[in-house]
């Protein structure tokens, strides 16, 4: 029997069912939750008793773990919980609907997320970290378009990941914030006469409580920006193991082999990581499609909002976990690329910066060291090791300094 079952005669078609049911098990936990929280505001307007509260509660933390529960013949996992709850289900949503009960499921389902994807940042930042205070020594070449530009170090450049972590680390802790609310009360869209008690952090309208989906959006969004930061990383995993580069050898433990070439190591964890990206975009502007448009409040279009949120979580999950072994066992071929640092040309810009301190206009030095490399005259008056120490952060000072900067940023969470 489904909860709208007094309104309809007979059963629907199947296929009709099959098309309607929501594949939304792993909101199970999530639901079990909000659902508690509603039957205390039951308690507390004396419409559940205490020996009722009890038992709804003692349901619930069992029934939380328990995918199995949920039958072919439940329409949602809201209805498999109300089903499940037995007798005492059949009170229990009084003064709410299912509007409500999936956007606080919703809600607490990213929250979650939002916290597991930072925790799994962390501990790829911290890998990286160790790693850049490994290299803060190690010479080669900074890149534009890539081809070489300036010497720097590799404890300079793997900050730079660094920093793109940092930053998404926020936007998960942005993305959390916005689903910290509570849609409870509001009811099918314009709340109940039952005179319930406020849930904590209740939303302010109850229209918008149950249409809003921006927090599934900026939690999208903030997985769509991550993993465009992983597929550069992973680019460059890419590159640098790859024989042209030769800056890096792949961990066994985190490469694969050919099925027809027997001399491979290849590194798919990083193209995966490359490749995950556009379906991580994708999930932001299918759901940003599914929610344009849709008049207020609830429409069941919303139901699509689980399947790319889902999917999404499962992917940070692994992508961090698998790329976090992958730069952990990483190699280093610190020969190779002071070698591809020894290239005189990443010197040019200094021998420019040398004319300028001489009096020299710039523009009239990078004609002057133009002129000399097209000629191919040119020699440089330093080395890349006193390159990158003159330039202050690129060098092996300015990596330590950075360091101790991002570590103590990272808080005690590194
Ligand atoms: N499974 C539905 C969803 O995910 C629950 C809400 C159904 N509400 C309704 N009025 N039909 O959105």
């Amino acid at each position: 029997m489904t909860l709208w079952g007094g309104r309809v005669e007979g059963s629907l078609d199947p296929a009709v069912w099959e098309f309607l049911r929501a594949d939304d098990a792993e909101l199970l936990p999530y639901d079990c939750e909000a659902t508690c929280v509603h039957a205390r505001r039951l308690l507390d307007a004396g419409i559940l008793t205490a020996a009722e509260f009890e038992e709804v509660e003692t349901a619930l933390a069992s029934l939380a773990q328990d995918r199995g529960a949920i039958l072919r013949s439940d329409e949602d996992v809201h209805s498999a919980i109300e089903r499940r709850l037995g007798e005492v289900g059949r009170k229990i949503h009084a003064g709410r609907s299912r509007n409500d009960q999936v956007a606080a499921a919703m809600r607490l389902y990213v929250l979650d997320a939002c916290a597991e994807a930072r925790q799994e940042i962390e501990a790829l930042a911290l890998v990286v970290l160790s790693f850049a205070e490994a290299e803060a020594e190690t010479l080669m070449p900074g890149y534009t378009h890539l081809q070489r530009g300036q010497p720097v170090t590799l404890g300079h450049h793997l900050l730079a990941w660094v920093e793109m972590l940092d930053r998404d680390r926020t936007r998960f802790a942005v993305a959390g914030e916005s689903a910290a609310a509570s849609p409870l009360g509001a009811g099918a869209l314009a709340g109940s006469t039952l005179g319930l008690p406020a849930p904590p952090g209740q939303m302010r309208n109850s229209i918008d409580a149950v249409a809003d989906r921006d927090f599934a959006l900026d939690y999208l969004y903030a997985v769509a920006v991550l993993y465009t930061h992983l597929s550069r990383i992973g680019e460059e995993i890419v590159l640098w193991s790859s024989g042209e580069f030769g800056f890096a050898r792949l961990p066994e433990s985190a490469a694969t082999g050919s099925s027809m070439m027997p001399q491979k190591l290849n590194p798919d964890v990083a193209e995966l990581a490359r490749g995950k990206a556009g379906t991580a975009i994708g999930r932001l502007a299918g759901l940003l499609a599914t929610v344009k448009g849709l008049p207020l409040a609830y429409d069941r279009d919303l139901q699509e909002d689980k399947a790319p949120v889902f999917a999404a979580r499962r992917d940070v999950r692994l992508g961090l976990q698998a790329l976090t072994a992958l730069v952990a066992g990483l190699e280093v071929n610190r020969e190779r690329m002071a070698a591809a640092a020894s290239d005189p040309l990443v010197l040019a810009t200094d021998a420019a910066e040398a004319l300028v301190r001489e009096g020299v206009a710039f523009r009239e030095a990078h004609e002057r060291v133009a002129g000399s490399v097209r000629a191919g005259s040119f020699s440089p008056a330093g080395t890349a090791a006193e390159s990158v120490a003159a330039r202050g952060a690129p060098g092996p000072g300015g990596v330590r300094e950075a360091l101790a900067e991002a570590r103590a940023r990272f808080g005690g969470s590194l």
